[in-house]
């Protein structure tokens, strides 16, 4: 039976429990937060759209982590958001704590799964949970390309005047300021968009990509975006449980990728069971590389701010 938890039932959490109900990707999911009652009241709200939109998933909201047990793939969103004026980077510190005490309740119930990490920031996040479990890097993974590439994608194809599914883009490095949206590799059904729209069409959308989490906090003032960052994890789980090989930009710990080691950085993946199968390598220009150092930097530096 494909079972699914998710840690955290803020607003990213409660959004990616919709969305693997509303695709089935799990026959049982699980929704967990220690606010007392509160996972229970998501669960339930979601449940009760079963009758009417036609879906057969079980929900369960509970405040005991226990319930992480036999769970195929866990996503983690336990966290502040944040606030307008904050960096990701501002909110380490704070995040750092939950991680670690989610990450060792996971590791403690259910040590086989999957898990992927979405709490900000997310790179660093990512790393945190990767020590503190000491699962291999496979069933380690950071939500952060999915939704990068999709504003990404979604730009372009507002631009274009066409379907943003037949947009294809790519978005690698830090999740942050210095992500880097690919303008070389993004293409309508195979069409490069550099022959498409002007250069500084291009340079505004990939500007407005990698401001793309900040732009929302700038509207919503109390908190960042959820719809997209929920369904873009549930895209990564779905993969896993349907073992797909789905090729998905995550943030992996890197062994020689790319040429850099001991980082996580988001990088083109192949997901299906198990987490990553493997890291899809390609050649960099010089400014490419230039660009994927500067987010390596970064990450390297948040890393050693969690002092693990
Ligand atoms: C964003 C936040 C979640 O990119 O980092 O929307």
């Amino acid at each position: 039976m494909a079972k699914l938890s998710i840690i955290g039932a803020g607003a990213v959490g409660t959004a990616a429990a919709h969305w693997a109900a509303v695709k089935g990707v799990a026959e049982e999911i699980v929704l967990i937060d220690i606010v007392p009652d509160l996972a229970k009241g998501k669960a339930l709200d979601i449940a009760q759209s079963a009758p009417v939109y036609g879906f057969s998933a079980r929900i369960l909201g509970t405040e005991d982590f226990s319930a992480l047990k036999d769970s195929e793939v866990v996503i983690l969103t336990a966290g502040r958001p944040r606030k307008p004026g904050m960096s990701r980077e501002d909110l380490l510190r704070v995040n750092l704590e939950i991680v670690r005490s989610c990450a060792e309740e996971v590791k403690r119930h259910a040590p086989d799964c999957v898990l992927i990490v979405v709490t900000n920031p997310i790179d660093a996040m990512v790393y945190a949970a990767f020590r503190i479990t000491g699962f291999p890097r496979e069933r380690v993974l950071g939500m952060a390309g999915v939704l990068d590439s999709a504003r990404y994608r979604y730009f372009l194809a507002e631009a274009l005047g066409v379907a943003p599914e037949d947009v294809q883009a790519l978005v690698m490095g830090i999740h942050g300021d210095h992500m880097l949206p690919l303008v070389r590799l993004a293409n309508v059904a195979g069409i490069p968009v550099t022959e498409l729209l002007p250069r500084e069409k291009i340079a505004e959308i990939v500007e407005r990509t990698r401001k793309g989490g900040g732009e929302i906090v700038s509207y919503l003032k109390t908190g960042s975006a959820f719809t997209t960052p929920g369904l873009s994890a549930v895209e990564m789980a779905e993969a896993i449980f349907r073992d797909a090989n789905r090729v998905l930009t995550c943030s992996v710990w890197l062994q020689g990728e790319f040429g850099f080691s001991e980082v996580f950085i988001g990088v083109p993946v192949v997901l299906g069971r198990g987490g990553l199968k493997r890291v899809l390598e390609f050649s960099l220009t010089p400014e490419e590389r230039e660009a994927l150092s500067a987010s390596v930097a970064e990450v390297k530096k948040q890393m050693h701010l969690t002092g693990l």
